[in-house]
């Protein structure tokens, strides 16, 4: 008998560290990602941006790409397009201008207010 409590004792004390476990592992792990979610806006834009815009107007937004000297692309970062208006930049990324193509028919207005969004976001850490 007192074998037997000695054992159930035993799997409590085990039960009670195991379920230690998942809270020490989860909290911080939780904590870790709720500066990712609170971010994920911008984490879509700078994606989307790498997908559809970088080929033209570089990683990093300045245009320095063979395409960007060829089709006399502006600085993204510059304060002549950083001064223009959400509206305009939302419009000119839907619609396009002259060599820029349109992405309405390719993204989400989502998509393109992320974009916009990125595009302010690189603009002040210049
Ligand atoms: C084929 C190359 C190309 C691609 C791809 C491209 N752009 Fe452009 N972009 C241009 C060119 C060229 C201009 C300049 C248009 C003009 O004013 O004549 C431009 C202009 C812009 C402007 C306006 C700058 C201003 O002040 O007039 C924004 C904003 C912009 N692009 C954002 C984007 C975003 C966001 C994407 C990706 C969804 C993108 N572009 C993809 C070529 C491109």
């Amino acid at each position: 008998m007192r074998n037997i409590q000695h054992y159930f004792l035993n799997i409590r004390t085990f039960l009670t560290r195991l379920s230690g476990v998942p809270v020490m592992i989860f909290l911080p792990l939780m904590l870790l990602c709720f500066p990712l979610t609170a971010h994920a806006g911008e984490a879509a834009g700078a994606a989307t941006f790498k997908a559809k815009c970088a080929m033209c107007h570089g990683a990093d937004g300045a245009g320095k790409t063979p395409m960007g000297a060829k089709l006399n692309i502006p600085d993204l970062l510059s304060p002549e397009v950083q001064k223009k208006p959400d509206t305009t930049l939302v419009e000119i990324i839907a619609k396009g201008k002259n060599k820029m193509p349109e992405f309405a028919s390719k993204l989400t207005p989502d998509q393109i207010a992320q974009l916009k969004d990125y595009i302010r976001e690189i603009g002040k850490k210049h």
